[in-house]
């Protein structure tokens, strides 16, 4: 009987299994402290979207929360490459999780203890923002009771699993009614929402927040690509109320690409539709997929 891989597959411990069958163990600190590292890359039709950018983002946050796993860079890139192919999904989300692992001494409280370890997931692609959402426009909710967590608790470049301010702002943003949440940081400056950066469109220059955030690769082709549509762009804090002077603000992720936002709060851009210039930003990132530079096709058993 041929296993079936259709929900998605892992690596962990030198073997592939349907995802379903990847286990960790109830003391591995990924666990019990959030202690871990992970990144997520995105397939689309068949081939990875800037992998090595990715993998380089990886490699910085391990570096960043001190954990070291045996795998290198070359090594994590055919585990991944590995998993899509036989899982034979065409679009993937595609995790890369690094733990602080079990204590190697019983008990102990010191990090250096545990051993740290390396696996990977792949599943159906995943959006963050969903489709239908999306096509009308994300209504975005700024919770009272929450803020994100400040950069110096927990550094936000170093992707991670810390998601009580998230998971918070979510009850509060959906409890409201809204789609999802936005959290400003402890100055009242927008900071990101859960699993996505967000832009702020004013005439000319788009504009997204420098710190408290994941410096996502999304982010980036955002950035770079306004160059490309003659957009000026600035990386600097944007507080509340400049964002709600907005004439468009749409946000970023690997989960779905550019998503267009029509309200925040009680505020409404845009006539209440999806902007111009998102959508212009929003097809030229999904047609930069194609570019060879950086496309890397999947082998597909
Ligand atoms: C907190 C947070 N911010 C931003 C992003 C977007 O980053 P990227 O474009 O690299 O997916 C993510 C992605 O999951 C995220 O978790």
């Amino acid at each position: 009987m041929s296993t079936d891989f259709s929900k998605g597959a892992a690596w962990m411990d030198g073997k592939i299994t349907p995802v379903s069958e990847a286990k960790i163990s109830v003391l591995d600190w990924g666990f019990t402290r959030s202690d871990c590292t992970y990144d997520v890359a995105s397939v689309r039709n068949g081939a990875f979207f800037r992998l090595n950018d990715y993998l380089e983002r990886f490699q910085q946050s391990l570096a960043k929360v001190r954990i070291s796993v045996p795998q290198k860079t070359e090594e994590m890139r055919d585990i991944v490459h590995s998993i899509v192919g036989r899982s034979g999904l065409r679009d993937s989300y595609v995790a890369m999780v690094a733990c602080r692992g079990v204590p190697l001494v019983p008990g102990t409280r010191d990090p250096r203890q545990c051993g740290n370890h390396f696996f990977a997931w792949c599943i159906p692609y995943v959006h963050v923002i969903k489709p239908e959402i999306a096509a009308r426009g994300a209504h975005l909710f700024v919770p009272r009771d929450v803020r994100r967590i400040p950069p110096d608790s927990v550094d936000s470049t170093a992707k991670n699993y810390h998601w009580g301010d998230m998971t918070k702002g979510l009850f509060e943003a959906l409890d409201a009614g809204f789609d999802t949440a936005m959290l400003l940081d402890h100055r009242g400056n927008v900071t990101e929402g859960p699993g996505f950066n967000v832009f702020s469109l004013k005439g000319n220059c788009v504009r997204t927040p420098d710190t408290g955030v994941l410096e996502g690769i999304t982010r980036r082709t955002v950035l770079e690509l306004c160059g490309e549509l003659g957009l000026e762009t600035e990386v600097r804090p944007v507080s509340l109320s400049e964002f709600m002077e907005s004439d468009e603000v749409f946000t970023s992720s690997t989960g779905g690409g550019v998503a267009p936002v029509t309200r925040i709060n009680e505020r409404v851009f845009s006539n209440d539709a999806p902007g111009p210039a998102t959508r212009r930003i929003s097809e030229t990132y999904l047609s930069w997929f194609d570019r060879p530079e950086h496309r890397q096709p999947v082998t597909y058993a």
